[in-house]
């Protein structure tokens, strides 16, 4: 498997080189490699042909992409444990940077064809809109449960679905029904996410930790404590917005313990139902994603 995202590692770089602009391939060069969890999706359902590796190296584009962007947002200076590129550079380099990897990504969707096309042009679409609506969130203490699932799912399920969706597109199987699985893993994959973000620390995460609130983003952790007693919503309310001490983040952290079980039953429950549909379409590689993605530290 590694030799296979080496080659699509490689495929990236080839098309942001394409340009010859030295100053892009350096920057480039500073973004440290994630999981490529999408790029093993499509590899588990699509086998590893030009066309599929190609869809990788664009999704993988994108995604690094989205990243980007969302550092300067967040004013997040860690990602995947080193620098990000804001902090390298600045927020302008980090910006243009994500414009280059993903205006190069849609010009080889080109080359694939219109249905895998509009899934992932589709889905760009949704993440960013994901992204608006989880700063707008950001702005004051959010506790409606409906609002925060609809944004993860726009933020991150919805190309996560569209890799899925494409893969099985190239692969020409049932593409509804691995969209239907993408979305799935992927709101669960934001879940567990939200909880890492409150159980582990930052060396293990790559990037700071109890991070969420500090941001203004109520996650379900935090959502389920809100609607426990008039008193849970108090506390977060008199914290909404203060920059939190260690002892502080600590107390946040054990208060919220029955919570953060309540949202693992929860992301649980997504998961399920991304792995019935793997069991379905005969996929035991997919159903090892899930329990992958659920039993993972960061
Ligand atoms: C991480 O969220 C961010 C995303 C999943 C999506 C960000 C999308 C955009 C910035 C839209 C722009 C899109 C393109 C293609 C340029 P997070 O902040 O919850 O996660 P984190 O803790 O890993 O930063
Ligand atoms: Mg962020």
């Amino acid at each position: 498997m590694q030799q296979i995202l080496d080659q699509i590692n490689k495929i990236s770089k080839n098309l942001v080189q394409s340009h010859d602009v030295p100053y892009i391939e350096s920057m480039f060069e500073k973004i440290s490699t994630g999981k490529m969890l999408r790029s093993k999706l499509i590899l588990s359902i699509a086998s590893p042909s030009e066309e599929v590796l190609k869809l990788c190296a664009i999704i993988e584009l994108i995604q690094s992409a989205s990243l980007l962007h969302d550092d300067v947002i967040d004013e997040s200076k860690l990602r995947r444990n080193a620098p990000s590129i804001n902090a390298l550079f600045d927020n302008k380099a980090s910006i243009m940077l994500g414009d280059v990897l993903y205006s190069s990504a849609f010009y080889e969707l080109t080359f694939l064809s219109l249905e895998v096309a509009k899934s992932v042009s589709r889905s760009v679409t949704a993440l960013s809109a994901g992204e608006i609506l989880d700063v707008e969130l950001g702005k004051s203490l959010n506790s409606n449960l409906e609002t925060y699932l609809k944004m993860i799912e726009l933020k991150s399920a919805s190309l996560i679905a569209a890799s899925s969706e494409s893969a099985a597109l190239l692969a020409g199987l049932d593409h509804k029904a691995y969209y239907e699985y993408g979305l799935n893993l992927g709101i669960a994959f934001q879940i567990i996410d939200d909880i890492l973000d409150i159980t582990q620390d930052e060396a293990t995460l790559g990037k700071p930790s109890m991070n969420d609130f500090a941001q203004g983003k109520t996650t379900l952790p935090y959502i389920y404590f809100y609607h426990e007693s008039k008193e849970n919503a108090k506390l977060l309310e008199s914290l909404f917005g203060k920059k939190l001490d260690g002892l502080q983040k600590e107390a946040l952290k054990n208060s919220l313990e029955e919570s953060l079980l309540k949202a693992k039953k929860l992301a649980l429950e997504y998961a399920k139902k991304a792995s019935d549909l793997a069991l379905k379409l005969g996929n035991q590689k997919l159903d090892s994603i899930v329990k992958a993605m659920i039993e993972r530290d960061f």
